[in-house]
């Protein structure tokens, strides 16, 4: 059979806003059990500032901030800490990863110094004498977060929260916003719209503003090579696999002859194919032995996270199929789709090799990484049983060490250009 490869649009169009937001659930997954840490603390941040008559523009960037502002958090465990703890060492670490990896972004490099100050002392920020717009809306966004985490911890909305938070005014919350947060959390309204539908209907109302702001694809491609870097983060055993899968897939693209656009979409859906990983708990993702069915279940249903993100962002057209596909099998016994290889593009099937490449020759907890022969006769055996494209395979095999290094290079984080 002839390959062939998808119809690529000749533009790809993604609003900022839209992808913060879709991006954002992401993120939220990582709470595994306590999903939507993030919505809640734009959310209650922006009733706070509301009430502080915070202008409309200055609200859709605390909006903005709240739901990135843990995206230097990848880990379930980290995630855990967090929310755990009230303060403990090492808070900073997630922020100063938040602030790297936001500041590589153009569009949202805005959020950067926000997000790097979002668990910073109130009487610090006045000391070093940090911009006052940044350590104000970096101190609302700490102060609900905690209040947020108070009460994931099992203390009851209203009084008995504030009362907790309050042994910090002045220390770490600055007092105009104490006050402020105290009102508004002594009604029962402010904690009823945290809650699912009211929460996500607010969410979207305040983070999707006015006329929508196109990306350029340089601006997409650092949007995806960021939160590769966040899916990459999750474990040391997957450090560097969504980069280096994009390496192996631009390659192989380049060999089938794609074109320029049809190579620029398939790097981002590489870089992002695993974004539904972020809702697996670590425990489970580097689990040695056999896994139960719930677990498999588990596992199974992150190629349609994945794709639930990123029809968000890009639509349901070939960007979010390429990058969910990547467990389909030619033979039509892949999951979660269960795709018939008559409706498994090229590009899919390729990415679906470079995963598998990436992942063979990267140490993994219950195995060291594989040397290229042996890499080879699993690509064969994957071939035999119908899980990978022959055509494909038959393209590494033939350039393999080639190949073996873009999966496993330690250069080129960078987008291509
Ligand atoms: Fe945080
Ligand atoms: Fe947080
Ligand atoms: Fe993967």
């Amino acid at each position: 059979m002839t390959l062939k490869a998808a119809a690529v649009p000749t533009t790809l169009s993604v609003d900022l806003d839209r992808a913060v937001l879709a991006l954002s659930d992401a993120l939220d997954f990582i709470g595994v059990d306590e999903i939507g840490h993030g919505h809640r603390v734009a959310l209650m941040a922006a009733m706070c500032a509301s009430a502080l008559e915070w202008e409309p523009e200055r609200i859709h960037l605390l909006v903005q901030a709240g739901l990135m502002h843990d995206c230097g958090v990848s880990s379930t465990r980290e995630h855990r800490a967090i929310i755990n703890e009230l303060m403990w060492e090492g808070e900073h670490a997630h922020c100063d990863r938040g602030f790297g990896y936001l500041g590589a972004v153009p569009p949202l490099a805005h959020l950067a110094p926000i997000v790097l100050e979002h668990h910073t002392p109130w009487e610090q920020l006045c000391h070093r004498g940090v911009d006052e717009n940044v350590a104000l809306i970096a101190n609302l966004i700490y102060l609900v977060d905690r209040a947020d985490a108070v009460r994931s911890r099992g203390v009851a909305e209203g009084r008995p929260v504030v009362d907790i938070l309050s042994r910090y005014e002045g220390s770490h919350f600055a007092p105009e916003l104490m006050a402020v947060f105290r009102e508004e959390a002594s009604r029962e309204a402010f904690w009823f719209a945290q809650e699912d539908p009211t929460l996500r209907e607010r969410v979207v109302e305040l983070a999707i503003s006015g006329d929508p702001v196109l990306l350029t694809m340089s601006e997409i491609k650092a949007l995806a090579v960021m939160f590769g870097r966040i899916i990459d983060a999750k474990s040391p055993y997957t450090e560097r696999h969504s980069l280096g899968v994009a390496t192996v897939a631009i390659r192989l693209g380049r060999h089938f002859g794609l074109s320029a656009m049809a190579l620029d979409m398939i790097e981002v859906s590489a870089l992002l194919h695993d974004l539904g990983k972020l809702r697996i708990p670590d425990e489970l993702l580097e689990k040695q032995g056999p896994l139960t069915a719930d677990e498999r279940r588990r596992m199974a249903r992150h190629a349609f996270d994945t794709f639930e993100v990123l029809r968000r962002v890009f639509g349901d057209g070939p960007v979010a199929q390429w990058a969910a596909f990547h467990h389909e099998y030619v033979s039509g016994h892949g999951y979660p789709f269960h795709r018939e290889a008559v409706n498994l593009p090229l590009e899919a099937r390729i990415i679906a090799v470079a995963d598998v490449l990436q992942a063979l020759a990267q140490r993994r907890p219950y195995r060291q990484p594989l040397k290229p022969e042996d890499i080879v006769a699993i690509l064969d055996g994957m071939v035999f049983g119908g899980k990978l494209d022959r055509d494909v395979v038959a393209v590494v095999k033939a350039d393999l060490d080639t190949y073996w290094h873009d999966a496993v290079a330690q250069e080129g984080a960078e987008p291509s250009q």
